[in-house]
């Protein structure tokens, strides 16, 4: 069945993923060999993941269907070498397999101390990069750019999808979108959960929520006139939320429950796509259950959260939207020649995460790959600016500061979380500035940030790195391409195309 649909439409793949598990397991065989071979035209969100959600109300349980998918792999070639050079090192991580960590046969997962390759004499095979293209027309394309080029090749200086199906959409998006935020006064006593606080500047690690929200009031996005909305901003800050004696962690989600119940009874909105076309904005990872007694939050509205994870049960990528989190520095950000940055790869954080302590257990000692588990005595920017790669390795959650701080600083971001659907990926292509890493290879870390940096790549990565740093900035007035009309783009794109009007409009 599989060939015949391949030689007819390779959408048809797609929807056949549904069907069947042994489908899917077929079709990925004929999936993957293609990969390899051809430049191909996907119009999916990912072409690695597939929606395999497990219906169980636990997110662990995901771990069981990890196995059988290939984890996001950039220098797929290369790793496949070096894992058959060593094939008995293989290493699982962050919980990629279910039980106490231990693979059936009994060996131990744990990544090994020190591999025989770690002084990084050898030399890497040739890094070949897959020759997929990934052109996402943007879910709603514009009449022009209805038919995607087929597998127009990227040149490596581009750091989009498709540079100028974003330009056009953008520019639609600019014009057309309009926005309706649910109005409240500033005498309302919640009136610190629900409006956006002007006063300072936002910091933290969750400052993007309130950026965000900062940079909405002051957009031309915002209309008064609800039957012109596109889409309506639920205006609440969870993390204000936790900070607020009278709600605090515990009461969040009742205070989302009786938001939602309240404006659905004084609004028309809200009842007429059940929550469609709402969307909210949250960084911290307490939004994970935020919506637990609002299901239809976490059903039907768009959820723009830091922390995006394909396994979330809470998150789903093809509606959801994910935003960085942005730890805000004012100014230009400083530049540093690639030649001056004489770290290969730097990583400082807490040890809250099996992958955290893969990676500090297998370079603790490396001088090239500096890791630190305890707070650096020198500045945190010295080590960003003095590295070619930075490492963001997943913690509690995906997500991190440390992409956007990467980026800030000019060094290439070295992703080490699986699953992590990464902000503005529908426009962005990743591979075109960071290192996409899986887990299992951080015994290999060495080799390919080393290969990387052998060949011209490096140069081409960092020099991406700069173009991408005006996507991942906040203004308090937002200024074009920055994080806040990045995120209105996703909204754009996942906005309702039919809008049933109402008699009573
Ligand atoms: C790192 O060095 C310390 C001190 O020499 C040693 O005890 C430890 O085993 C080394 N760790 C690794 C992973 O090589
Ligand atoms: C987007 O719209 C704003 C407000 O009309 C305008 O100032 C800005 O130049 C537009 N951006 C682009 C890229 O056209
Ligand atoms: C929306 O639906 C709820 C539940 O069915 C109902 O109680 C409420 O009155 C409706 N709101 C409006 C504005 O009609």
């Amino acid at each position: 069945m599989a060939p015949m649909v391949l030689k007819t439409s390779f959408k048809g793949l797609f929807f056949m993923t549904s069907c069947t598990l042994i489908t899917l397991k077929v079709t990925f065989f004929f999936i993957s060999s293609i990969h390899s071979t051809s430049k191909l035209v996907i119009h999916d969100h990912d072409g690695h993941h597939f929606d395999l959600k497990p219906a169980v109300d636990d997110d662990r349980s995901a771990e069981i269907y990890n196995r059988h998918i290939s984890t996001q792999r950039q220098y797929e070639d290369v790793v496949r070498i070096l894992h058959e050079e060593q094939p008995s090192t293989s290493t699982h991580v962050d919980g990629l397999r279910p039980g106490d960590g231990r693979d059936s046969d009994g060996s131990s997962p744990e990544v090994t101390g020190n591999p025989p390759w770690q002084g990084g004499g050898g030399q890497l095979p040739n890094l070949v990069k897959t020759t997929t293209t990934v052109v996402h027309d943007g879910g709603q394309p514009s009449a022009r750019s209805s038919t995607p080029p087929k597998g127009k090749v990227l040149t490596d200086n581009e750091v989009y999808h498709d540079k100028d199906i974003f330009k056009e959409n953008y520019n639609q998006m600019n014009k057309s979108l309009k926005i309706y935020i649910y109005p409240h006064e500033k005498t309302d006593p919640f009136a610190n959960v629900l409006l956006p606080d002007t006063r300072g500047s936002p910091g933290g690690n969750y400052a993007s929520e309130s950026y965000f929200k900062i940079s909405l009031s002051r957009s031309h996005f915002i209309t008064q006139n609800p039957s012109e909305a596109d889409l309506f901003f639920l205006p609440f800050s969870i993390a204000s939320m936790r900070h607020d004696k009278r709600i605090g962690t515990g009461g969040i989600k009742n205070f989302i429950k009786d938001y939602i119940s309240t404006i659905s009874h004084k609004y028309p909105f809200w009842n007429r796509t059940g929550g469609a076309d709402h969307f909210y904005v949250a960084c911290h990872s307490i939004g994970r259950t935020a919506m637990d007694k609002a299901p239809e939050v976490r059903i039907n509205a768009i959820q723009v959260v830091c922390s995006s994870s394909y396994f979330l049960q809470g998150y789903n990528a093809h509606k959801d939207a994910s935003i960085p989190q942005i730890w805000p520095r004012p100014g230009a950000p400083p530049t540093r020649h690639p030649s001056k940055r004489e770290m290969l790869a730097f990583y400082a954080g807490a040890m809250n995460s099996r992958v955290r302590e893969s990676l500090v257990r297998t370079w603790i000692n490396d001088t090239e790959i500096g890791v630190h588990q305890n707070r650096l005595k020198t500045p945190y920017s010295d080590s960003l600016l003095g590295s070619k790669f930075c490492i963001h390795a997943k913690g509690f959650e995906v997500n991190t500061a440390r992409v956007g701080d990467a980026i800030y600083y000019g060094c290439v971001p070295v992703i080490l979380a699986d699953h992590y659907d990464l902000p503005f990926t529908d426009i962005l292509d990743w591979s075109r500035f960071s290192v996409i890493v899986s887990t299992e290879d951080i015994q290999f870390l060495k080799r390919i940030l080393k290969g990387i940096v052998d060949t011209d790549e490096y140069m081409k990565l960092q020099k991406n790195v700069l173009k991408v740093q005006k996507h991942f900035q906040w203004n308090k007035k937002p200024v074009d391409f920055d994080t806040f009309y990045m995120v209105m783009y996703e909204l754009w794109l996942r906005r309702s195309s039919i809008r049933i009007h109402l008699l009573n409009e």
